[in-house]
This record gives structure tokens, sequence and C-alpha cells, in this order.
């Protein structure tokens, strides 16, 4: 199959028990092969009865569902469940079958040979880091967390290519957890498997997620990427699930620097006299000019304290250059950016491309900025750039040593007189 035949399809779906009990309705949703879907949503939402109708467990009131292109209505739900591994809550081992005899139990159905069972039951054991020993134990010999695992790869045995895991990890403690959440996304990336996976945890969620669907009421409110969900949440009830805290915090994880910065700093060449920088520095009410060469490359700073200290002796503004410039690449996660900002005390960071060519700056006011859009608004990711100097007071005063985080940028809502 390829890229552009989805391995899942729902066409308007509902499932409505008896006395006009809505479970879902309307589910319209596209699975592609490698997809980690996770289904999200608060208790009662839906999301079991929208992942039971997959393997036929739950027969849809109306809709449609195809696997690999067919209808599975028209599929014996047998040759189904064989193509469709599932992991339930409670891992469901067989208590008195041996380890091996549970990770085999599939293959076995299949009539695989024997020895072709026991290689892959190895091999499997192996990629969840238990010993081979352990697979002519009992579960009840295994801790939770041992046999959760063994839960996952049983799932994984007879190579199915789509996996339905219903809050595997749900009873598990913490640290179990997030060891067993790493396993599941290495094995589903290595072996290419789609995952479709409910949890009513948005932090499992967006480590596991290549497709967040969130379900409220039996809807489908929102079906999108991780970044685009922390993004542009659909509505209220999304922002609630994700939380105003994460939502700050995770944006700052997906957004790069260069989709904040400001463009078009204001910059000076080495050649120029300081009598053109310190008129530069007047116009443009800033008190620091980033130098670059000619190809616009970055060179360095100078700023006002330097001028004043050197009028008498400097002639041109090579000979007052700072080159001791910290910057960051455009590709810079907002977050890294963040961190460098706080823990230096800058006032801004430029931010050069790949050649280290200037292509604008990030500044401290422009970061408050994000962080206010985060919560009370939706300005999109640029932001509005005349707010750039309106956390601090600005000042008419180039010759002192302001709080120059205002470099001033040539879009025309940025000249603020202040
Ligand atoms: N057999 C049934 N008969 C009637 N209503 C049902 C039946 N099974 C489920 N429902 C209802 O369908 C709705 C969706 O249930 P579902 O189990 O899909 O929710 P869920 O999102 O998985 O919730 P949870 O997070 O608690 O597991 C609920 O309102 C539930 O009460
Ligand atoms: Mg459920």
């Amino acid at each position: 199959m390829t890229e552009d035949n989805p391995i899942l399809v729902y066409k308007d779906v509902a499932k409505i028990y008896k006395g006009g009990n809505v479970a879902v309705e309307h589910i319209n949703l596209t699975i592609h092969k490698g997809d980690f879907v996770c289904l999200i949503g608060t208790s009662g939402s839906g999301k079991t009865t929208t992942m039971r109708m997959i393997n036929r467990m739950l027969e849809p009131t109306s809709g449609e569902i195809l696997f690999n292109g067919e209808d599975i209505h028209t599929s014996d739900p047998v040759t189904l469940r064989r193509h469709i591994g599932y992991v339930i809550q409670n891992i469901g081992l067989m208590p008195h079958m041996t380890i091996y005899e549970n990770i085999t139990l599939v293959p076995k159905l299949l009539k695989w040979p024997d020895d072709k069972r026991r290689e892959k039951a190895e091999e499997l054991i192996k990629l969840v880091e238990l010993p081979k020993e352990f697979l002519d134990r009992y579960p009840s010999e295994l801790s939770g967390g041992q046999q959760q695992r063994v839960g996952v790869i049983r799932a994984l045995a007879a190579n199915q290519d789509l996996i339905l895991m219903d809050e595997p990890f749900g009873a598990l403690d913490p640290i179990t957890r997030e060891s067993l959440q790493e396993l599941v996304k290495n094995l589903q990336e290595k072996l290419g498997k789609t995952v479709v996976f409910v949890t009513h945890d948005m932090d499992e969620a967006l480590k596991l997620a290549t497709k967040i669907v969130v379900m409220d009421g039996g809807h489908i409110i929102q079906d999108a990427s991780p970044e685009e969900i922390l993004r542009h949440p659909a509505n209220q009830f999304v922002e609630e699930l994700i939380g105003a805290e994460r939502l700050i915090q995770a944006r700052a994880d997906v957004t790069t620097v260069d989709q904040i910065m400001l463009k078009n700093p204001v910059s000076i060449t080495p050649g120029r006299s300081l009598g053109e920088a310190i008129r530069l520095m007047r116009k443009r009410r800033v008190d620091t000019l980033l130098v670059t060469d000619d190809e616009g490359y970055l060179k360095g700073f100078i700023d006002v304290e330097s001028l004043d200290n050197n009028y008498s002796r400097a002639t041109s503004v090579s000979d007052i250059l700072n080159t001791k410039i910290f910057y960051v690449a455009s590709d810079t996660l907002l977050r890294d950016t963040v961190d460098r900002i706080l823990k230096r005390g800058l006032k801004y960071v430029p931010v050069v491309d790949k050649a280290g060519k200037l292509l604008g700056i990030v500044t401290r006011a422009a970061l408050v900025d994000m962080v206010y859009d985060t919560i009370w608004g939706d300005n999109g990711d640029g932001g509005d750039d005349d707010n750039d100097d309106t956390s601090q007071p600005a000042t008419d005063d180039v010759t002192g040593v302001a709080a120059g985080h205002n470099l001033a940028t040539d879009t025309p809502t940025d000249h603020k007189e202040a």
C-alpha cells in the first residue's frame, strides 16, 4: 500500500444504543500507514466505542469503516482481527499460559510452525528488554510493568499492521508508564506500525501521537498533529484539555525563532563613520546597532556605551566593533532561545541563517507578546510587531544606556513615538 492509500477511513460513522443513546456520531477520520493516532477526551466521550468498531467488537449503527480500502462490514471478523492487534487496559494475558504461549497465541492460530513462533517470541522479548528466561514464566510471576511489556509484544507478534491500544498504561506508575511509552513509540517507528491509542492523558498523547483526535460528547472536536493542536486549539474545550500552562510551554517547544523574530533589525557596516552610527541610532531610536558586512553576515555589534567611551579616539564602526555577540540560528526552538535570553540576561538575540547572515532579532518584548497571545488572543505566530517595546518604558535618550531591547524594525507598524 502507498502513502496515499489510507489504512483506515471512517465515513460518517455513528453508534447509537437502544433508546437512542448516542455513543458517537458523525465520525469522519482518515488514518494513514505509520500514523500514531491518539484518541483523547473525557470519560464517556466515545473513545473506546470509536476504537472497538475498527475490529468489529462493536458494529456501527450507520456509516462505513474502510480497512485497507475495504468495507470492514463485508469482511469476516476473525480474518479482520488477524490483521489488527489489540492491547487492552488490564493487559489481558492468559494466566494459565506461559509468557511464550501468550505471545505466540495469534501466530499459533495462524498456524505458524513451531520454530518460526519460537524465533519470533525470542526476537520480541529482546526488543522489550526482558530476559529470554521470562518466556517460560507465568504472568503472575512478572511485575505489572513487565506484564504490560509482554502485552505490547503480543500485539506485535503476528506482524499485524494496525495495533489498537485502549489506555494500555493507565494502571501503571509514572516511571514504568514512561518507559513503556518510549518502548511503544520506538517499536512503532522501527517496525512501521500504525497505532490507534486511547488515552485521557494529554501528556501521553503529545509524547506519542503523530495525530491527535480530540473527542467530546460522542463527536470529534479536532483532528490534527500535536503541533497544530497546541498552536491552534479548535475551541475552549481543547484549550482546557491542553491546559494553559502547557500551552505556553509547548508553544515554545514547537515554535522556532524565525516565527516570532522581528525582521530587518537596524544594522550598519564596519566601514561607516561613528557620526553615521550616532545619526542612525537617533533616527531609529535604538541604543545598539548590529554590524554586518556588505553581504549581510553578522560581525558583531556596537552600542552607545562604547560610542561614548571611544568617540575621541575612534573614527569608524570597525574601531569599536564588539565581536563577542551571542546569536541563534533561525531554526532554533524558541524554548532554547528563551532559556538563553533569561540565563544570560540578554535583552535581545540576533537571528542568523545557516551561513551566518543576519535575518532578524528576537527581543524579550516579543517573547512576552507571545506568551500573552497564547493566553488571551490568537493574533498568529508572528505577533504584532508594534508591541515591540511596550513591556518596558521606551526612552528618547539615545545617548543614555537605556533599556535597549528596542532594536527597531523596518516594518511600518514598528515606528513608535514614545
Ligand atoms: N452497551 C452500551 N449501552 C448503552 N450505552 C453505552 C454502551 N456502551 C457505552 N455506552 C455509552 O457510550 C458513550 C461512550 O462510551 P465509551 O466507552 O466509548 O467512552 P470512553 O470515551 O471510552 O470513556 P472512558 O474514558 O470512560 O473509557 C458513553 O456515554 C457510554 O455510557
Ligand atoms: Mg474507554
